[in-house]
């Protein structure tokens, strides 16, 4: 039976890891090509190792326009226009707000918003009508969260951001929509530098936290991907559709 991505064409940034590659997994699955950005160029070809025919992988840090260029370009010429866009990659790093310097400020908003809105951008030319435009939202953009300021004002531009674009864009048959991700088990935080001990509290404290008491998994987060990418969600502009374990619920 044929996936219902079909010829489709996926571009996934920070599909390398986590998320990402588990979205770019499952829009494979789905019948269509994908193209994977990320920094790591070992965990790209292994991704492509693992997905094999039609999947392009191209090392670009989204922080950085020419980088982003390089991508659309690499992207057009291997698949042609695209349908898909999921706007992933992204950076995280607990801090307390005395502890942000500027070289922090402007490390996590170049990768996390930055990245986002230029890629988004320069996708444009690119993007079919109709094309799904998926942005990697948190839960952290819309509750209040210890020692993450940083990390969740980038979120919360994220979100905003797909509410201007998801009006502005709609007329040319594009659907912006986010997911609203909760606590996720991936690599995410274990890369932020924290100790053992800080990044097992970090856990613990997002399962207690969480009314279904445990961690989501990537493929999770992709199935609602997958659902915003396809056409059953053709009605679907400009929502933050939550894949939060119950995270955004206000329990009594
Ligand atoms: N895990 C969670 O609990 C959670 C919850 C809410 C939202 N999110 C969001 O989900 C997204 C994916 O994170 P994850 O949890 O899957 O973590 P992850 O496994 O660490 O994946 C992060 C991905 O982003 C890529 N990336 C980071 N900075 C980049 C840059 N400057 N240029 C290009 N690629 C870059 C990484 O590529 P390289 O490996 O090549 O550096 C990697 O593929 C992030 O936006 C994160 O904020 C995660």
């Amino acid at each position: 039976m044929a996936g219902v991505l079909e010829g489709k064409v996926a571009l996934v940034t920070g599909g390398n890891s986590g998320i990402g590659l588990a979205t770019a997994r499952e829009f494979h699955a789905n019948g269509a090509k994908v193209v994977i950005a990320g920094r790591n160029q070992d965990t790209l070809d292994e991704a492509v190792h693992q997905m094999g025919a039609n999947v392009l992988a191209v090392q670009a840090d989204v922080s950085r326009l020419s980088d982003i260029d390089h991508l659309m370009a690499r992207a057009h010429e291997a698949f042609g226009n695209l349908d898909i866009l999921f706007i992933n990659a992204g950076v995280f790093k607990g801090a307390s707000l005395e502890e942000v310097d500027e070289q922090a400020f402007d490390e996590m908003l170049h990768a996390n918003f930055k990245g986002a809105y230029f890629t988004i951008q320069k996708a444009l030319p690119l993007l079919n009508h109709p094309a799904s435009v998926i942005f990697n939202g948190s839960v952290n953009a819309l509750t209040g969260i210890n020692d993450s300021s940083l990390y969740t004002a980038n979120k919360g531009a994220v979100h905003a951001l797909v509410r201007a674009l998801a009006a502005e864009l709609i007329d040319r048959g594009i659907r912006v929509n986010t997911i609203a991700i909760g606590p996720t088990a991936t690599n995410l935080l274990s890369r932020s530098g924290s100790s053992p001990e800080i990044l097992q509290a970090q856990d613990v404290a997002r399962i207690s936290r969480s009314p279904i008491k445990r961690l989501g998994h990537p493929e999770e987060v992709a199935k609602v991907a997958l659902f915003l990418a396809s056409d059953a969600s053709s009605f679907v502009v400009g929502s933050e559709i939550a894949a939060d374990g119950g995270w955004l619920l206000n329990i009594v």
